[in-house]
């Protein structure tokens, strides 16, 4: 039988309580209970699995890379396309099997599929073995929902619905990241935009910001700690701060004044906001990355109006100049989507025509998508196979301006931080240049996790290959 669950807003005190009970319970096991963590779609559910990871181990679990040993089972799904949605759904699809030998694990669905009404419904009916869902405003709720479940022995079919999207940030929260050397740091939660194509403001609610200063914090600690790549995350970065008195730039500014051997960079930001305070700041920094990923959607204006993006080519082609004039070596990548509702050819070929007049250094194309309850899906839809054929012209374009972007770094050094053995060869390590492009080098495992100075000798469109210089 599944309980509706209603979140009370948090608090820190009653968290700490939840959680000091659940250690209590997995004190003291001969074996200890396992926790595996399944996580799909953007770097913001990469930043909240840590937090479910670092609160999982915090309450005694140990972290496992397998689901078929663990004790608790957290899958942090996305909603951004169908895709997304279909493969997480078949992941929870084999766990049946781990729970029909298992009865006491426990599986928690979690992030911004089951924040729509329809898919609780469906994991409710269709997945009985799930034990409780979870929003992505209640994250920080996992201590509860667990020690509910685990005493009740019931379903958990939280409902987003009443979540409280408005409420202030939960802070304190344990982090376990996946390396010593590269950070996520979320500034801010959910979007107020409304692109018509895009479930976000549905299932990440409102915009939200953090406290500058719990911000300031959290960075200083990782750079003490010997963070070398730290990454300001949001669903748009830029509008950081609106219900306060201080902006993105500024709070920029001030972490950029840390002393210390670092990369700082943020995703992602919507062009709307893109202003020439930020990149005026950008450009005077000492750690702030010259990189900028622009999500441009589509070249055409009346297809820009359509998706509610609230900017045209020619004030997007403004803000890639003063950031190509302000940062010459500056890399700005972006998202395309292709097929939305409406597009003509015509406006497809002005996509193509952007792309030529911008030269992305690297762009993340997608097919569109229709997704419940957003305008675009109630439109007339493009067929799939001339969405299929506009992506492969897509990609052919941007493959061309890739390597063309490339070639002329043969022949400079590049500073890479080397994250360590390249899959396949075992002499071969990999690592990202500011400009967070992909380098192979010949390296030795003292070097993860540092910079590294390599001379590039062979560029391709995804990826650069050199050898170390001391
Ligand atoms: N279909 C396809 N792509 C989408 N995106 C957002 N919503 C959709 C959708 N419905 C893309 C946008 C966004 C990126 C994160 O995902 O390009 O910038
Ligand atoms: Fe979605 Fe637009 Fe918000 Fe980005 S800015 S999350 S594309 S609604």
């Amino acid at each position: 039988m599944a309980k509706q669950l209603v979140m009370p807003p948090d608090n820190y005190t009653v968290r700490l309580d939840y959680m000091k009970k659940i250690r209590e319970w997995n004190k003291d096991l001969s074996k200890k209970r396992k926790v595996f963590v399944q996580t799909f779609g953007c770097q913001q559910n990469e930043a909240d699995s840590e937090k479910y990871l670092g609160m999982a181990v915090d309450m005694g679990y140990e972290p496992t890379n397998t689901p078929d040993n663990a004790d608790l089972i957290i899958v942090n799904t996305c909603a951004i396309r169908e895709h997304a949605e279909k493969k997480a759904l078949s992941i929870i699809g084999q766990y049946k099997h781990i729970k029909a030998k298992n009865k006491d694990l426990i599986i928690g669905v979690c992030g911004c599929m089951v924040a729509q009404e329809h898919r609780r419904e469906e994991l409710k009916m269709k997945y009985p073995y799930v034990t409780f869902t979870l929003g992505t405003a209640s994250l920080h709720h996992l201590p509860r929902v667990l020690w509910e479940t685990i005493e009740s022995k019931k379903r958990l079919i939280t409902t987003d619905s009443l979540e409280d999207f408005t409420e202030t940030v939960a802070e304190g929260m344990p982090i376990r990241r996946g390396s010593g050397y590269r950070a996520w740091v979320s500034i801010m939660y959910g979007c107020n935009n409304f692109c018509s194509y895009c479930i976000v403001p549905y299932v990440r609610g409102r915009e939200r910001s953090r406290k500058k200063e719990d911000i300031i914090a959290e960075v200083k600690a990782l750079v003490t700690e010997g963070y070398k790549d730290i990454t300001l995350l949001g669903q748009n970065v830029n509008s950081y701060g609106k219900e306060t008195d201080t902006d993105f730039a500024d709070l920029l500014a001030e972490l950029d004044a840390i002393e210390g051997d670092f990369w700082l960079r943020f995703m992602t930001s919507h062009p709307k906001d893109a202003s020439h305070k930020l990149i005026d700041v950008m450009a005077n920094g000492k750690h702030i990355a010259h990189q900028f990923h622009l999500p441009l959607q589509s070249g055409n204006d009346t297809v820009l109006k359509a998706m509610n993006r609230h900017y045209d080519m020619a004030r997007y082609m403004s803000s890639v100049h003063y950031m190509r004039l302000k940062m010459p070596d500056i890399t700005i990548t972006s998202d395309i989507i292709v097929g939305f509702p409406g597009e003509t050819e015509e406006q497809f070929e002005d996509t193509l025509k952007a792309l030529r007049n911008v030269e992305f250094d690297m762009l993340y194309s997608f097919i569109y998508s229709p997704r419940k309850g957003t305008p675009a899906a109630e439109e007339e839809q493009v067929p799939d196979t001339v969405k299929g054929s506009r992506f492969d012209q897509l990609l052919t374009t941007q493959n061309e301006i890739a390597l063309s972007k490339n070639q002329p770094m043969v022949g400079n050094t590049v500073k890479v931080l080397c994250d360590g053995i390249s899959k396949g060869e075992s002499s071969i390590y990999s690592g990202r240049t500011e400009g967070n492009k992909i380098v192979f080098f010949h390296g030795t495992p003292d070097m993860i996790g540092q910079f590294v100075n390599v001379e590039i000798n062979k560029a391709e469109a995804f990826a650069l290959w050199g050898e170390i210089i001391n």
